[in-house]
């Protein structure tokens, strides 16, 4: 009689809706380090993950400015290489020597949420190019984008062990103002579905979303995560791209003549 109430009961709380085993990034699958060699992410002096981010550079890694605002880059490390945040033998372990954070950074949700950090030694690993002024078309609503990270799989649940993926839709500018009123437009683009379901979450920030061989957009900020009508928002990295340049890519330093 005991054992039949306790079945019942076990029943019962069985949560519904939820596919508990095999819910990633949020509504995502697992990815691999080797097809995309440019996904890192961040975790403090002691080894705890926090953020994602993307090598643009050999020696760069473009993140969000609210992942790293506020931290000093011998605390910060850069973990490249690695898919299973618990396997400390693969990848490597970086310290960043500087932060850039955008000049004009205040909160993720006012835009320019952009920061680069500067890698002592340039990384084997092959970085992924930033999208362009001239890449208007990845930002055409329905593109299919997709987005990286180790963040957590469920609004309350827990950082992922391993590298997830989902796919996400590119969102009309209109449906993000709707939804979100300080979305701004030029600096912000968002992606997802409608009805939610599958999302990037926190710990995701930072980390790439791409699409055709380009960084399209970082993870920056969302109303909980893979709500319904409220979709993840991403940096529209193309605006940025003359800011980056001279960070990413600067002019060889000049020789003067003797
Ligand atoms: N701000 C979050 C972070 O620090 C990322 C949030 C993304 N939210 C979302 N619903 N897509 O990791």
């Amino acid at each position: 009689m005991r054992r039949l109430l306790v079945l019942v009961l076990s029943a019962l709380l069985v949560p519904t809706g939820v596919a508990a085993a095999d819910v990633q990034v949020v509504g995502g699958e697992r990815a691999s380090i080797a097809a995309n060699p440019w996904a890192v992410h961040l975790t403090d002096a002691r080894g705890a993950q926090f953020c994602g981010g993307t090598l643009v550079a050999p020696a760069k890694v473009l993140t969000a400015a609210h992942c790293v605002q506020g931290r000093s880059p011998r605390n910060l490390r850069v973990v490249a290489g690695r898919e299973d945040k618990l396997d400390r033998e693969s990848g490597i372990v970086a310290t960043p020597v500087d932060i850039w954070l955008h000049p004009q950074f205040i909160a993720a949700d006012q835009g320019e949420d952009l920061a680069v950090l500067t890698l002592g030694e340039a990384l084997p690993y092959s970085p992924l190019p930033f999208a362009e002024a001239a890449d208007g078309p990845l930002y055409e609503p329905g593109t299919q984008l997709r987005a990286l990270g180790w963040g957590r799989t469920s609004e309350n649940g827990r950082t992922s062990r391993f590298l997830m993926q989902a796919t996400l839709p590119v969102l009309p500018d209109d449906y993000c103002v709707r939804t979100y009123p300080h979305f701004v437009k030029a600096d912000m683009f968002c992606a997802g579905y409608e009805g939610g379901k599958v999302d990037t979450c926190q710990g995701d920030s930072g980390g790439p979303i791409v699409a055709g061989g380009k960084l399209v957009g970082v993870t920056s900020w969302g109303e909980g995560c893979a709500r319904k009508g409220k979709p993840g928002v991403y940096v529209r990295v193309s605006r940025y791209a003359k800011d980056l340049h001279p960070v990413v890519n600067p002019a060889p330093a000049e020789v003067v003549d003797p």
